[in-house]
């Protein structure tokens, strides 16, 4: 998989990129990300990449041409994805669209700074436009970040043994079930005995339990929408 990341500001990305599994991933080239700074396709010597808003106002906009020249230069794979902007006016990030992403060869991002983007951007380059939360960032780069964590981890031997992808909060439409490890008691507070009886189907039912009470404590949202096996019916009755 490869991300192609257009951005003012490269260096937010390199230290991030080198750690723990997504720094794995991209050392056995499973991942793959470029880095292109939107100033090197910036004209004139003072490589000014935003400008003044026409008709008046606050703050700068990011200029059309950089990023449009920087999008050209990118080489598409075979079986490349969607160009993404970044922009709290985007469509919400989900664990679906991950799902999707990974199914691609290429993906290129475009992270939007300063007050935001020339509107042209969006009607001559790119086709998605995500937001990571209903929140204003200084800029798309922590998104941009983000995606490639969640797409990452979902392509095929990235997270290796270390743990199946498919418990994951989400990845059933619930909440996950909370977890327990060494020591036994930690300041009075006791594991719960059934993670210790050995009996596998009693802890399948436990997690089970406590996944759907927390998805419907928490995000009673994403209870409305999941798609619940009779058994999981059957725990939420017996919840309420
Ligand atoms: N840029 C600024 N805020 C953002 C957000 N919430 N999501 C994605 N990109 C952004």
């Amino acid at each position: 998989m490869k991300f192609d990341v257009l951005t003012l500001f490269p260096d937010m990305f390199t230290s991030y990129l080198r750690e723990g599994i997504l720094g794995r991933a991209i050392e056995r080239g499973l991942v793959d990300v470029a880095l292109l700074n939107i100033r090197d396709f910036s004209r004139g010597v003072h490589r000014v990449v935003d400008d003044r808003p026409y008709g008046g106002g606050e703050g700068m906009v990011m200029k059309a041409g950089p990023i449009f020249r920087a999008l050209q230069s990118v080489e598409r794979v075979e079986g490349y994805g969607p160009v993404v902007l970044f922009s709290p006016q985007g469509e919400p990030f989900t664990q679906d669209m991950a799902w999707d992403m990974a199914e691609c060869r290429q993906i290129i991002f475009v992270c939007g700074r300063y007050e935001g983007v020339d509107e042209r951007v969006r009607s001559t380059c790119v086709n998605m436009e995500l937001s990571i939360g209903d929140y204003v960032l200084n800029g798309g780069e922590l998104a941009a970040m983000v995606v490639i964590e969640a797409v990452s981890r979902l392509i095929p031997d990235v997270l290796g043994g270390e743990r199946s992808n498919l418990e994951d909060s989400f990845e059933n439409g619930l909440l996950e079930y909370p977890h327990y490890t060494r020591p036994r008691v930690f300041k009075d507070l006791e594991v719960p005995p059934v993670l210790l009886s050995g009996d596998h189907e009693k802890i399948r039912l436990w997690r089970k339990k406590q996944s759907l009470k927390r998805t419907r404590e928490r995000r009673a949202d994403l209870l409305q929408k999941a798609e619940l096996s009779l058994e999981d019916k059957a725990i939420l009755e017996e919840l309420t």
